[in-house]
């Protein structure tokens, strides 16, 4: 009976489980330990093993990540830096928080990565970086993207890679500087945290340096960002304990939003180009502890993403990117592009009637749920210049490939949405 059906959220921290509400619950009431530095060491050492990278730092989101990879490249007012314009406004932000230009690189046609062979028609002699983004982790050539560069006469532009939406057991880091998210809808989260990581020494002491100098992690959003996973793993079930939309879980959900408990990704000055003060920040030790617990299910993770891709894919090929699904595409949400607003809102809705919440990535270019035309004035993005996409926003859905999405509800999803669309 659909009134006791599990509901499932693309977004609502999806990589909760038990375990991690139980250190979440340890942690929050052991607040001498919250600022013990042996977490933050551990998980970053574990990390960087992981990922086969030597050098890595922490960080308190993958947003502060990119100003401080950005401030630490010596990037400053009058430079410009390449970045995708199918992605989050935090990122366009970052850019412009260091005082340079973030320029926009429009949206292949054949999937959500940006058009990268079109690189060279941005480059001037102000480019200094291009952030090259994995999006919704299915990898770019960055090989390809250095060849590009080298033909300009340009190897002197720094490569910094997006690996917000996808992390590998080995990630193959091949720009100058790579970072990550561990958000609470990411590949793995602490909530709130990021990382830098880097082959090259020098670039990590300076980061090491600028980092230190940075300050602590708030209490207030430390207690606020442990309540989040514990918050979601109650109120989830209860989503289907109700009637339509008026279930127990949505009403909780709505008190805790009113008294400021949820966690909002994008804040409001963010969504106008503005910077809340209290980041960037240090990693909060207290999240590491999370992280090292969802370090160890990573891999885990990582292979439940590919088999439910790849039943998505059995259905919906024609809706995405149409090759084969591979480790090269460990796809953190799987993108849709339905024909039209029409098609789209059909299968919102029977998304819905099967309590699932499809995520909306990137529902708009530079996306971020008030960024208006005036947001786009401030970080100096012309939409008609990229119409790709234009295109692709607002008609794309992305459908949820975390631990908590089973086989069987997967299948279930692809063949309703596939009876839609013919
Ligand atoms: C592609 C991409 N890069 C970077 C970020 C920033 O990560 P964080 O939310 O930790 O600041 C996001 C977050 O949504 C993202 O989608």
């Amino acid at each position: 009976m659909a009134i006791f059906r599990k509901s499932i959220f693309t977004a609502a921290s999806p990589n909760t489980q038990f375990d991690d509400v139980l250190i979440t619950l340890i942690t929050l009431f052991s607040p001498w330990s919250w600022q013990n530095e042996y977490y933050n060491n551990k998980f970053k050492l574990q990390f960087s093993e992981y990922i086969k990278v030597p050098y890595v730092n922490l960080i308190d989101s993958g947003r502060s990540a990119l100003q401080i990879a950005l401030k630490t490249l010596n990037i400053k007012q009058g430079d410009e830096v390449i970045v995708p314009s199918f992605t989050c406004v935090v990122v366009a932000n970052a850019v412009s928080y260091s005082g340079a230009m973030p320029i926009y690189l429009d949206t292949n046609q054949a999937d959500f990565n940006a058009n990268y062979e079109r690189l060279a028609e941005k480059l001037t002699e102000k480019t200094k970086a291009v952030v090259v983004q994995h999006t919704f982790g299915k990898k770019v050539d960055v090989d390809m993207v250095k060849g590009i560069l080298n033909s300009a006469n340009r190897a002197d532009i720094l490569i910094i890679e997006d690996f917000a939406h996808s992390i590998k057991e080995d990630i193959g880091l091949k720009g100058d500087i790579g970072f990550t998210t561990f958000g609470i809808e990411k590949v793995m989260s602490t909530v709130r945290g990021g990382a830098i990581f880097t082959h090259k020494q020098e670039i990590y002491d300076a980061l090491t340096h600028t980092i230190y100098e940075l300050p602590k992690f708030p209490t207030w959003q430390l207690i606020k960002s442990l309540l989040n996973p514990i918050f979601w793993y109650v109120a989830i079930p209860l989503h289907s304990v109700g009637i339509g939309r008026f279930t127990i879980g949505a009403f909780i959900r709505s008190i805790w939003r009113k008294m400021g408990f949820l966690g909002i990704m994008v804040e409001d000055e963010e969504n106008r180009a503005q910077k809340p003060d209290w980041f960037p920040a240090q990693m909060a030790p207290a999240l590491s502890r999370l992280g090292i617990v969802q370090l160890r299910k990573l891999k885990k993770y990582n292979t439940h993403r590919l088999i439910i891709s790849k039943i998505y894919h059995l259905y919906l090929k024609e809706l995405s990117d149409s090759e084969a699904i591979d480790e090269n595409r460990v796809y953190l949400r799987y993108p849709i592009l339905l024909k039209d607003k029409e098609q789209f809102i059909k299968v919102w809705n029977l998304s819905r009637k099967l309590r699932v919440t499809l995520g909306n990535w990137f529902e708009k270019p530079l996306y971020g749920s008030t960024v208006d035309d005036q947001t786009y004035q401030v970080l100096c993005y012309v939409p008609s210049l990229t119409p790709e996409t234009l295109n692709k926003a607002g008609l794309t859905l992305n459908l949820p490939t975390s631990v908590n999405m089973s086989k069987e509800r997967a299948r279930e999803l692809a063949e309703e949405i596939k009876s839609v669309i013919v």
